[in-house]
């Protein structure tokens, strides 16, 4: 799907979407052809539950007086309310009616109602961001779908006062879309295709865009130390990796920060193993690590002026005759040992190594780490807000704010010592798993804070619940979300960027 901008001419052919706010209040060129169609398309409005609300849509075929086939009306909401993320949802919304009928080429004519805080170039180039955000698919293991199932529209031109802008405005987001489209592609690849090691091959793939990429295969951790994350992976016949990414675009010797993911690139439980029902699902038990390398994507595409590390550790945790044992005690890298209760707690086993990898290497200013660590955090927050830990108000607040921004939500869960106590082991340092049922993603949280050097702000974000959505919304069709990628950029963005 190409998207260009152009200056307003006269009105295109094809699908034209214009815009209206509540209530049914149609902005300068929805009023324009609403004239040259002898007011079709305000009956259109009155004779439907149209009112303009932000993300509704409706769509007029073949008024006279026209050349269009069909005119989408865009609902933008109140105008004082607008806002870039809710800009983004429009232009999805758009493509969803456009695709739906049927249509090829599709032009949108922008204007910005009075009063909205996006001036008509911005929300040009959010709409074209949304549109886009929208558009993705993946479909490269499907040989026979037919046309109507396809979508269709294959080209975008969005008319707008100072077209220049706008595609200027535009390209610096593009970035986003690439990083978000590379962790959903990482997400949505089988585990028959995906493993440690042709996944670290991806990951090598982006020094093309700058970033320094170096892959640690298993005799390099054993030399290490990291026996946590070696036991996730001795059931393997996959080689065990861990990747690491640097983008240093701040100032020199500045230290950097670290965000760090979980990827399981298939989790079976391992000898604790999950039931059969659902269990393809763990597939996408790497989304942590994908946020991170899409995120690391983002930022070397848009040359962030920051200093940044990504992490990730990269396994699969299966039961075979060399897979590690529940009752099992390792040496994690940090000298603590931990008795591996459940194989299947096993994130935090490899994110523990990862984690002390990061602070003893890069003394980093801050660690943020991203897993698919917990179901509990599904039964706590379900699909509309990742939980959120961390031992810095300041950063958590941060976090927040940036996700609020860019439409992925935080909560922030609580810490405590009384938590950590449920960790106690009769034989080690730690047992990985608190036994009983209650708080299992605090537990697990616990158990990470225990791998925090000193009082060096980290957050961890349990994403169980957003990885993946069975829903999608008007910027994500459903499955592969990308979590993480956008408010981990905003964050970056908003707080440390030189
Ligand atoms: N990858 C799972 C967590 C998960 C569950 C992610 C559902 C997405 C959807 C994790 O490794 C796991 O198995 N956690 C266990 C922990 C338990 C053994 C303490 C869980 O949540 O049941
Ligand atoms: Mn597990
Ligand atoms: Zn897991």
């Amino acid at each position: 799907m190409k998207i260009v901008f152009a200056d307003p001419a006269k009105t295109p052919a094809g699908c034209v979407a214009v815009f209206a706010i509540p209530e049914r209040s149609l902005l300068g060129y929805g009023a324009a052809l609403d004239k040259a169609t002898q007011g079709a398309l305000r009956r259109a409005m009155a004779a439907s539950r149209f009112t303009g609300k932000k993300g509704q849509t409706l769509g007029v075929m073949a008024p006279n007086g026209l050349a269009a086939d069909r005119v989408v009306i865009a609902g933008l909401g109140a105008a004082k309310e607008m806002t870039r993320r809710s800009a983004e949802g429009v232009g999805g919304a758009i493509l969803g009616d456009a695709n739906g009928a049927g249509q090829k080429a599709l032009s949108i004519l922008v204007d910005a109602p009075s009063g909205s805080p996006l001036s008509a170039t911005e929300l040009a180039a959010r709409i074209a961001l949304g549109l886009r955000l929208r558009s993705y698919r993946f479909d490269k293991y499907r040989t026979k779908e037919k046309p109507e199932q396809k979508p269709t529209v294959t080209s975008v031109t969005i008319y707008v006062p100072g077209a220049t802008a706008a595609r200027k405005l535009y390209a610096g987001l593009e970035p986003v879309a690439d990083g978000v489209f590379l962790a959903r592609d990482l997400v949505s690849e089988p585990p028959n295709v995906l493993y440690p090691a042709s996944y670290a091959a991806r990951a090598r793939e982006l020094a093309k865009l700058g970033l320094k990429v170096e892959v640690l295969g298993e005799a390099r951790m054993r030399r290490l130390g990291m026996h946590a994350l070696l036991g996730v992976g001795q059931g393997s016949g996959r080689e065990s990796q861990m990747v690491v990414m640097r983008w240093d675009g701040g100032r020199r010797g500045e230290k950097p920060l670290a965000f760090i993911g979980k990827g399981v690139c298939f989790d079976t439980g391992g000898i604790s193993l999950k039931p059969a029902g659902g269990m393809e699902d763990m597939k996408w038990d790497m989304g942590g690590s994908a946020a991170v390398i899409g995120t690391m994507r983002l930022l070397a595409g848009r040359k962030a002026k920051v200093n940044a590390v990504g992490l990730i550790g990269l396994v699969e945790n299966m039961p075979d005759g060399n897979a590690q044992r529940p009752g099992d005690v390792v040496r994690s890298m940090s000298g603590q040992t931990i008795e591996v209760i459940n194989t299947d707690a096993e994130g935090r086993l490899l994110l523990c190594d990862v984690m002390w990898y990061a602070q003893e290497k890069f003394d980093p200013r801050l660690m943020v780490e991203f897993s698919t660590l917990t179901g509990a955090i599904v039964v706590s927050l379900g699909h509309e807000r990742a939980g959120l830990f961390s031992n810095d108000t300041r950063l958590a607040t941060q976090l927040r704010e940036a996700g609020s921004k860019v439409g992925e939500k935080l909560w922030r869960m609580p810490l405590g010592d009384g938590y950590d106590e449920l960790l106690k082991s009769e034989i080690a340092d730690m047992k990985n798993v608190a036994g009983g049922r209650g708080a299992g993603s605090i537990v697990a949280a616990q158990f990470l804070k225990r791998f925090v050097q000193g009082n060096r702000p980290w957050a961890h974000i349990d994403i169980a619940g957003t990885a993946w959505s069975s829903k999608g919304d008007a910027t994500t069709p459903k499955g592969a979300t990308a979590y993480g990628v956008r408010l981990i950029d905003q964050f970056v963005a908003d707080n440390y960027e030189t």
